[in-house]
């Protein structure tokens, strides 16, 4: 009889329950409970030093943590040491064998386990890289991208049903960054094998991941696909840290219904109850939040032109930067004192200048809603000084 895997058969899963990692009174993790599917790309997505790395060799046995428990398959492996872990990890660093060629590298995992005829798993494992032509050649002869993708290969020759990540593309430039984040989640879709890939870098993990967890000081802040992560962030940590949010302390003028009326400055604002993540009562506070690419913006001469049921209020430009595909502008609001706006540069108004008076408007189910407790800029510029880094 052949059994069929379903939906609910989550056999190949890692599982993490409560895990913990303290470093003396520091927490560097704080409990954890995460499920990754089977055969999915997942990242985890966050500053320095928030955890991910902890994390990651608490998966591969090489940190043992504080607390909880790791399972692989359904299989408890907290106690199994890491080499008996069906798990490989690949650092930034890619720790290849310099005196040993590619050939060699990929196949010193067949040969530690003492398998002779390596030559058919190592040609098809070059393949996939596409490092065919370069078998022969020492590390050193070799790219930082051709070197990243001889680690990949030295790890997947080995069957792991985990490949982990750590920054693998970390020492690479951006082009070349670019093209490897393509690369690895091709090779990934190819072998269907489960990828936990850590970094820094917001692009690249929404790029690349099924799913992102937005880590921040050792906690999973939000997980999810993608996109669901950009249009519905729930904190500001991640409304501010996976691309730009402008946020709005707004009173809440009426919450009955599917909409929630609420009172910014002179602006009335409508938003969808199913996009607040914080209870919402008439005369509380809330956070509305709206991304640049989002809204309109038009010269208050033609303020007549906006149609009605938008999101609107008014303000004056005061930068603005052409970037050839649109138009970035900072418009400063009673409301809020640094609205950004990303205009497409299809007809571009020659009004639209630093001073100009303008009217920023949007669609209200484009507006999302946030707990006005938290810090209003927690995950601001922490991307970009990553960047930078
Ligand atoms: N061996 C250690 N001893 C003490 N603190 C540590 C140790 N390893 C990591 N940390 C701390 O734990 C936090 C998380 O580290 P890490 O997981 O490496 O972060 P990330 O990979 O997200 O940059 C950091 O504040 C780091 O300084
Ligand atoms: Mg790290």
């Amino acid at each position: 009889m052949t059994t069929t895997r379903t939906a609910t058969d989550h056999s190949g899963d890692v599982r993490l329950s409560g895990i913990t990692k303290t470093y003396g009174s520091f927490t560097a993790v704080h409990p954890l409970d995460l499920t990754v599917p089977e055969g999915s790309f997942f990242a985890l997505l966050g500053a320095s030093g928030c955890g991910k790395t902890t994390t990651l060799r608490m998966i591969a046995g090489l940190e043992e943590p504080t607390a909880g428990t790791v399972s692989l398959g359904g299989q408890d492996v907290s106690h199994l040491p890491p080499y008996k872990r069906p798990v490989n990890t690949v650092f930034q660093s890619y720790a290849l064998f310099p005196h040993l060629d590619v050939f060699e590298n990929v196949a010193f995992g067949l040969r530690r386990r003492g398998i002779r005829s390596v030559r058919k798993q190592v040609e098809e494992m070059l393949e996939l890289v596409q490092l065919g032509e370069h078998a022969r050649k020492k590390p050193h002869q070799l790219s930082g991208g051709q070197q990243q993708r001889v680690a990949v290969a030295r790890a997947l020759i080995n069957h792991p049903r985990v490949l982990l990540l750590d920054e693998p593309l970390g020492a690479l430039d951006l082009k070349l960054r670019r093209q490897m984040q393509l690369e690895l989640k091709r090779i990934q879709t190819e072998v269907g094998i489960t990828f936990i890939h850590v970094t820094h870098d917001q692009e690249e993990a929404m790029t690349m991941a099924d799913t992102v967890a937005v880590m921040n000081a050792g906690r999973v802040e939000q997980l999810g696909p993608p996109a669901e992560l950009y249009e519905n962030p729930r904190t500001t940590f991640v409304a501010n840290f996976l691309g730009t949010s402008n946020l709005l302390e707004a009173e809440v003028d009426a919450a009955s219904g599917d909409d929630i009326v609420l009172r910014a400055g002179v602006s009335t604002l409508v938003l969808p109850r199913a996009r607040c993540s914080a209870p919402a009562t008439a005369g509380g506070k809330v956070l509305a939040g709206v991304r640049p690419e989002k809204i309109s913006l038009v010269h208050a001469d033609d303020s007549g032109e906006v149609p009605a049921g938008r999101n609107r209020i008014t303000g004056r430009i005061a930068a603005t930067s052409f970037t050839g595909v649109s138009t970035q502008y900072v418009v400063d609001s009673p409301v809020c004192p640094r609205f950004e706006v990303y205009a497409q540069n299809v007809d571009r108004d020659p009004r639209l200048v630093p001073g100009a008076e303008v009217v920023l408007h949007w669609n209200p189910a484009h507006t999302f809603g946030l707990d006005a407790a938290q810090d209003i800029d927690a995950g601001v510029g922490t991307a970009e000084e990553e960047a930078l880094a």
